[in-house]
C-alpha cells in the first residue's frame, strides 16, 4: 500500500486540471490580477451555490471574519462570545479589534458552540457591566454547521449579532438552508485543504444585508468610497486574488459531488468504527460538509499509535481549547472552567477524509477499524 496521504489535494487537481488550467490561462491572457472579472463572476456563482444573498471575495477565512468584526462597528469594550473549541482564528480577530472574546463551551456530541453555556455567558457579562455584548461567532466545526436555530433565538433576544465561522463548512445545511445563509455574516475560508480551496489563501463573507455588503467591499479595498482615494472608513487589503478566484471558479462545480462522496466516506468510518470510538454527531435536519471526520475516545494514544504502525495518518483538532492557550488565558476562566471543551481536546482524533480517496484505500482503513474494533470487543 502506498503512503497514505491525510489529505491527498494531488488527486482532486489531477481531476480537474484542464478546468484549473483554462481559468488560469484566461486570467494571465487578460492580466487583471487585482480585482480582475473572474472575482466578480466567483462572487455571483458562490451566492447561487447557497441559494442566495451577496457574497464578497476576500484574502482569507481570518480576513473575513476580521473584516466581518469591522463591518459591524466591534472594538474597544465589546464582548464577542465565541467557542473556546476552535481554531485560534476566531478569537485572535477579536482582540485584534480591541473587544473582549468571551469562551463558551461546546456540547459534547457535536462539538459545536453550546446554546445553554451561551446563555450563561451572555448573563455574567452583563451581570458584571463592564462589557458591551455585541456578537456571537458560531464555529461549524469539522463541517458541521452549530446549532443556528438555538443560537439566533438567543442573538435575537438580547438584541445580538451572529457571525457563522463556515470556514470548514463551505456546502453544508442545516433543515434544508445552506451554510452562507443561516447567520448575519458567514466568513468563509478558501486554505487549499478546506472543503472548497484554492492555490494559497482566500475566503469570503455571505450574508443578505446589501448595505453591510457595500461596507465589506468598501474595507476590503482600504475602506474607499466612490473614489479609490477617496478614503470613508479604516480598511484593509483584503481583496481576494483574481488567479485564486479562476481556481475556485474551476473547482466549484465539483463541490456537490465531492460532498457526496465525504458523506459516503464518513458512513463507512461509522460502521467500521462501531464499538471502538464514537462515531461524529449526525443532528437531525443536518448534512455536514466533512471537512474532517472525527471520532471521541478516551484510549486516543493507543488508537493514534495503532493507525500510525498501520500507516494511516490522524490528526488532532485541536489538542488545546482557546481558553487555556497562553495568548488567550488572560481572557478564560482558567483549567476546569469549560469542561466539555477541556475533554474534547484529550479524546479527538481525525481520520484521512478527502473526495478522491480510492477504494482500496478506504477499504484498507475500514478494515483496520474493523479488526481493531473486534479486538477490542473480544478483550
Ligand atoms: C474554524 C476556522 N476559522 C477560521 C479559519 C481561518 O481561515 P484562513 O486559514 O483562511 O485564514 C480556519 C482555517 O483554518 C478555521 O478552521
Amino acid at each position: 500500500m502506498k503512503k497514505i496521504p491525510f489529505i491527498d489535494l494531488a488527486a482532486q487537481q489531477a481531476h480537474l486540471q484542464p478546468e484549473i488550467d483554462a481559468r488560469m490561462q484566461q486570467v494571465l491572457a487578460h492580466g487583471q490580477y487585482i480585482m480582475g472579472p473572474e472575482v466578480g463572476e466567483l462572487e455571483q456563482a458562490l451566492s447561487d451555490f447557497v441559494g442566495g444573498g451577496v457574497t464578497v471575495g476576500v484574502s482569507s477565512g481570518t480576513d473575513a471574519l476580521l473584516m466581518a468584526l469591522l463591518a459591524l462597528g466591534i472594538g474597544r469594550g465589546d464582548a464577542v462570545f465565541v467557542p473556546t473549541f476552535t481554531f485560534t482564528a476566531t478569537a485572535e480577530v477579536v482582540l485584534l479589534l480591541g473587544a473582549v472574546p468571551v469562551f463558551v463551551d461546546v456540547c459534547e456530541d457535536s462539538c459545536t458552540l453550546d446554546p445553554e453555556d451561551l446563555r450563561r455567558q451572555i448573563a455574567q457579562v452583563a451581570q458584571s457591566g463592564t462589557l458591551c455584548p455585541k456578537a456571537v461567532i458560531a464555529v461549524d466545526l469539522y463541517g458541521l454547521p452549530a446549532d443556528y436555530p438555538r443560537l439566533r433565538a438567543i442573538t435575537d433576544a438580547h438584541g445580538l449579532r451572529l457571525i457563522g465561522d463556515g470556514a470548514q463548512s463551505l456546502s453544508a445545511s442545516c433543515h434544508g438552508r445552506q451554510v452562507g445563509r443561516l447567520a448575519d455574516l458567514t466568513a468563509t475560508s478558501f486554505f487549499p485543504a478546506k472543503p472548497l480551496g484554492c492555490f494559497g489563501d482566500g475566503g469570503a463573507i455571505f450574508t443578505e444585508d446589501q448595505a453591510l455588503a457595500e461596507t465589506l467591499r468598501s474595507i476590503r479595498a482600504h475602506g474607499k468610497g466612490a473614489g479609490k482615494y477617496d478614503i470613508v472608513r479604516v480598511g484593509v487589503n483584503g481583496r481576494l486574488d483574481t488567479l485564486q478566484a479562476a481556481v475556485l471558479l474551476a473547482k466549484l462545480p465539483a463541490l456537490r459531488v465531492e460532498q457526496s462522496r465525504r458523506e459516503a466516506l464518513s458512513r463507512r468510518y461509522d460502521a467500521a468504527l462501531a464499538g471502538l470510538a464514537r462515531p461524529p454527531a449526525r443532528p437531525e435536519g443536518y448534512i455536514s460538509a466533512w471537512a474532517q471526520y472525527t471520532l471521541q475516545t478516551p484510549a486516543r494514544e493507543r488508537l493514534q499509535r495503532q493507525l500510525t504502525d498501520a500507516g494511516i495518518p490522524t490528526q488532532i483538532y485541536y489538542p488545546r481549547p482557546m481558553h487555556l492557550q497562553p495568548a488567550y488565558r488572560a481572557y478564560g476562566g482558567g483549567e476546569g472552567s469549560l469542561p466539555i471543551a477541556e475533554r474534547l481536546s484529550q479524546t479527538v482524533l481525525s481520520l484521512p477524509m478527502h473526495p478522491y480517496m480510492p477504494e482500496d484505500v478506504a477499504d484498507y482503513i475500514c478494515d483496520h477499524l474493523s479488526q481493531m474494533a473486534s479486538a477490542l470487543a473480544e478483550g
